[in-house]
């Protein structure tokens, strides 16, 4: 299912916001900053994002529907980790900034211009509404290993 592209959401009603709530606590509870609905089973366009440290204020963002406007021409790397790719992880550079619309739970047309660790965090999201993971930046040999030892994991888990 995670290589399937979501479809997009018609209409924000009590179920999309019913779901962003369960992904937020499934997102929290991991714990991690980014989570997308096809993660929870749900092939929709829908993410939620917070990027807040332990410490600070909680930051929550939900983004339905989410389109890249802009991205920069300059990269910024950071090592990428997954939900749905248990003990991997990877330095990824993508753009520094991106420009980002998306509908709000209300329904609203909305549109963020971000950097650093969030705009990291939208487009590794963004990249799972696609069908895509952070395993697709390695080469094919690498990626082969990588997928080899993760159906070894799931199989012994379920022997
Ligand atoms: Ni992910």
């Amino acid at each position: 299912m995670l290589r399937q592209a979501s479809s997009a959401i018609e209409t924000v009603d009590s179920d999309v916001v019913k779901l962003a709530k369960d992904m937020f606590e499934t997102m929290y509870a991991a714990p991690g900053i980014g989570l997308a609905a096809v993660q929870v089973g749900v092939p929709r366009q829908m993410l939620v994002l917070d990027v807040a440290d332990d410490d600070e204020t909680p930051r929550p963002i939900t983004m339905i529907n989410p389109k890249i406007l802009e991205t920069s021409d300059t990269l910024r790397t950071h090592e990428e980790g997954c939900l749905s790719i248990p003990d991997f992880k990877l330095d990824v550079s993508r753009p520094d900034w991106v420009r980002v619309s998306y509908l709000d739970l209300e329904g609203k047309s909305q549109e963020l211009r971000t950097d650093g660790l969030l705009a990291t965090a939208v487009q590794h999201e963004i990249d799972h509404l696609n069908g895509k993971l952070i395993i697709d930046f390695l080469s094919r040999l690498k990626r082969d290993i990588v997928i080899r030892r993760f159906k070894k994991q799931a199989r012994d888990a379920t022997s």
